[in-house]
């Protein structure tokens, strides 16, 4: 085939769907089914080039549909099933060392919050970061990825965090510029600026100092590096940051072209919900202490709530009001929240199954939760919708089996995703 030209408008037709899942239905309220989310048995795909080089869908149908569009050639996925790419929009995946100490202490009873006033939990990994080269933070992040790309994961987002000071967090994100490249076509990631996520020890005592330098140093220098953040995201909680600081936080970004997340309600309500809404974040994360009014006003909002269900697992605390996000009309996201202290793990899996035990969840929201709603959490990076939907972009995960029933029901066991389509460089 001459590669000029008419190479934009190539079309391949994707045959062989045992099962296909658009998440292409409602963005919010309860799902029942699969079928309401956009579950097509029989059908066929059809995607073309784009005029950036990449995939966008062209037609949907069923496999003996009489329009059915003339393709250049078609691709087999031989009887597995074909789903949006999956999306995994909260992490915090690039630092150094691990916390397994901590973790047993917890175990013991200890609290998380005990851990940290006595000089460990963030500021202990910070230390490790710190004293972290490069290379050793591309490895480990890279395992961790990989370990997300199995499961189906093609967008990520990776927050800074463990580095509180310029030098350290420009490092986190010049990681996360390697990653990118290192990870082009497979995995799309999105960066996101945490230096406000705990108070560093050369600042003990004097928060209001840390946030000048926040304001004044450390976000400015992070907009200038190579990889410069989509997004900044602030922990308001109790002991970390208050509504004011994060007010201060959000400005300074807001004029360094950053949108707002935030971590908020993970153990106290501190106000942060409707502040955040105020705000315009594009999304609120942790919520296990969010009250029905906070999901009120979440409901009435565009931003997007995201559930971490294995955080509150490895905490020992209660769930997010998942059930109650979904019937109250909030956007749903969920997540893993990668990171050594409070969810030590890159199960994806996990998160959409103990969603549908823990959380109540129907598998048909769950799903959602890591497709459509966590692409919403991520601002739509690049047009990706999380759907699969005609003249969207096409980023798909296709799984190695015939329907996505056995990764609620295979308890623990890591859903495998099947990479026949990026072989082929097809979405
Ligand atoms: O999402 N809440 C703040 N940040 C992480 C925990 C980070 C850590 O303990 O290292 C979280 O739970
Ligand atoms: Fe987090």
């Amino acid at each position: 085939m001459r590669m000029t030209g008419p190479i934009a408008r190539r079309k391949v037709r994707i045959t062989g769907i045992s099962q296909l899942v658009t998440c292409a239905g409602p963005e919010r309220g309860p799902l029942p089914t699969l079928a309401a989310l956009g579950e097509h048995r029989d059908a066929q795909v059809v995607v073309r080039h784009n005029l950036e080089g990449g995939w966008e869908v062209a037609w949907i149908g069923s496999a003996g549909a009489a329009d059915t569009p003339t393709c250049d050639a078609s691709f087999d996925l031989g009887g597995r099933t074909l789903l949006p790419g999956l999306v995994d929009c909260h992490t915090h995946l690039v630092f150094a060392g691990d916390r397994s100490h901590e973790f047993t202490q917890r175990l013991s009873g200890v609290s998380y919050q005990a851990l940290a006033q006595a000089g460990g939990g963030i500021v202990h990994t910070v230390q490790r970061t710190r004293a972290a080269t490069v290379p050793q933070l591309i490895e480990s992040a890279t395992h961790r990825l990989e370990d997300l790309a199995l499961q189906g994961a093609r967008v990520v987002e990776i927050k800074t965090g463990y580095g509180l000071d310029v030098a350290t967090e420009c490092k986190i994100l010049n990681v996360i510029g390697i990653l990118q490249q290192r990870f082009a076509g497979i995995v799309e990631i999105v960066a996101t600026a945490m230096p406000a996520h705990a108070v560093p020890p050369e600042f003990s005592g004097d928060r209001q100092g840390y946030v000048d330098a926040v304001c004044q140093h450390i976000l400015p220098a992070m907009a200038r590096c190579g990889t410069a953040p989509s997004f900044v995201d602030v922990f308001v909680e109790q002991g970390y940051f208050d509504v004011d600081d994060a007010q201060r936080i959000a400005a300074t970004a807001r004029d360094l072209g950053m949108q707002l997340k935030a971590h908020v309600d993970e153990f106290a309500d501190i106000g942060a919900v409707p502040w955040a809404i105020a705000q315009g974040a594009t999304s609120v994360e942790h919520l296990l202490h969010t009250s029905a009014s906070g999901i009120a006003q979440l409901a009435k909002s565009s931003t997007v709530a995201v559930g971490l269900p294995l955080t509150s697992v490895f905490l020992r605390e209660q769930l997010a009001p998942l059930r109650a996000l979904v019937d109250g009309g909030a956007a749903l996201a969920l997540a893993t929240d990668c990171n050594p202290g409070s969810a030590m793990t890159t199960s994806l899996t996990l998160v959409l199954q103990l969603a549908v035990l823990l959380g109540k969840l129907s598998p048909a929201e769950a799903l959602r939760g890591i497709t459509r709603c966590a692409a919403l959490a991520l601002g739509q990076p690049n047009g990706y919708t999380g759907r699969i939907a005609v003249g969207e972009p096409f980023l798909a995960t296709v799984l190695d089996a015939a329907s996505v029933d056995g990764v609620f029901y295979e308890l623990g066991t890591p859903m495998r995703s099947w990479d026949g389509l990026l072989q082929a460089r097809i979405g």
